[in-house]
């Protein structure tokens, strides 16, 4: 049994990362921009202002670092563009900062980190954690994000980064903007459709945080993704088979979705294909490997 920190866990994916550590007899607290009630602890810490609450790290065996502005919440003005960078740097920095001048038992920091690391791929290009950044605006974020991350492992911390593919969710996400015009029967592929979609459950993806919490050989940079990307177009087709409804339209085009949400449109018209072999090499086993099979499941929640 491990005591667990969890930084964003009022989060996509903390909300449920917290709920199976906890089923599996591990102890949780947060540490977040406000005190959430409830059984688990719970601190504070101010990014911006790059303090923290030390209590937070009382006992604690590992940090989970899920900290971050959210990349499509907003339209990417260059105030939101600074958000979502600090939101990550300075939490992770701020991390280090403490982890180092606090007399601690932290062993292992396992940090979100994201497969927009790669940029934007062709169908034919596969990226492992070898591959090289992208140069566009969401890739330099994450290269800085694990840079900041990186410099807790030169306070002798185990470090591993899992490179997050596209998280489905019942609770929120992509899914559930992809899902909503299909329940109102008006949904349709993006752009070409063809763009590839690197998904995971989100509960692999919670296992998988977990596996490198407990596994001490897991160290570095892991993708978080699952066996198969499939193209956006099989992923429509999947969620409204799965939802019953049919798909009566074309494509929206991409200059329409630019038109909509302006340079943030990047994120859905472009794909990338991403491998898991590396985490499964470390003897990680899905429990979803089929869009229809992840899909029936979320949705039956
Ligand atoms: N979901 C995905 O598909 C996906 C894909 C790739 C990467 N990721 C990465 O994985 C991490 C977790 O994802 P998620 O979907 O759970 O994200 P999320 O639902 O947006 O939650 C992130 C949490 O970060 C904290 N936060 C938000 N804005 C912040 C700010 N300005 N400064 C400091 N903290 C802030 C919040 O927690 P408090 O309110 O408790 O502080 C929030 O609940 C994120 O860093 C995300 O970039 C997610």
């Amino acid at each position: 049994m491990a005591n667990v920190l969890i930084t964003g866990a009022t989060g996509l994916v903390g909300t449920r990362l917290a709920e199976i550590l906890l089923e599996k007899g591990h102890r949780v607290a947060h540490v977040g921009r406000s005190k959430r009630a409830g059984p688990v602890p719970s601190f504070l810490w101010n990014v911006e202002h790059g303090v923290m609450e030390i209590e937070a790290l009382r006992g604690i065996d590992a940090i989970v670092h899920l900290a971050g502005a959210g990349v499509a919440d907003e339209r990417w003005t260059t105030k939101r563009k600074k958000v979502i960078l600090e939101s990550r740097t300075k939490s992770s920095a701020l991390l280090c900062k403490t982890l180092k001048n606090i007399p601690n038992s932290v062993k292992a920091v396992v940090s979100a980190s994201a497969i927009g690391y790669y940029g934007f791929g062709l169908s034919d290009q596969l990226f492992t954690e070898e591959s090289r950044p992208g140069t566009d605006y969401l890739a330099n974020v994450v290269v800085q994000w694990e840079k900041e991350v990186d410099k807790i492992a030169e306070l002798g911390i185990r470090v591993a980064k899992i490179r997050i593919g596209i998280v489905l969710s019942d609770k929120g996400g992509a899914l559930k903007e992809m899902a909503r015009p299909i329940r109102w029967g008006v949904g349709a592929p993006l752009g070409t459709g063809n763009q590839l979609l690197s998904w995971i459950h989100i509960d692999d993806l919670c296992r998988m945080f977990i596996k490198a919490v407990e596994d001490r050989q897991i160290t570095g940079v892991y993708n978080g993704v699952g066996i198969k990307a499939i193209t956006n177009q099989q992923m429509t087709k999947a969620i409204a088979t799965v939802l019953n409804r049919p798909l009566l339209f074309p494509n929206i085009p991409a200059f329409i979705l630019r038109l909509i949400v302006g340079e943030m449109a990047d994120i859905v018209v472009n794909g990338s294909n991403v491998s898991s072999q590396k985490f499964q090499q470390a003897g990680f086993n899905f429990q979803f490997t089929d869009e229809v099979e992840a899909l029936n499941d979320l949705f039956k929640r």
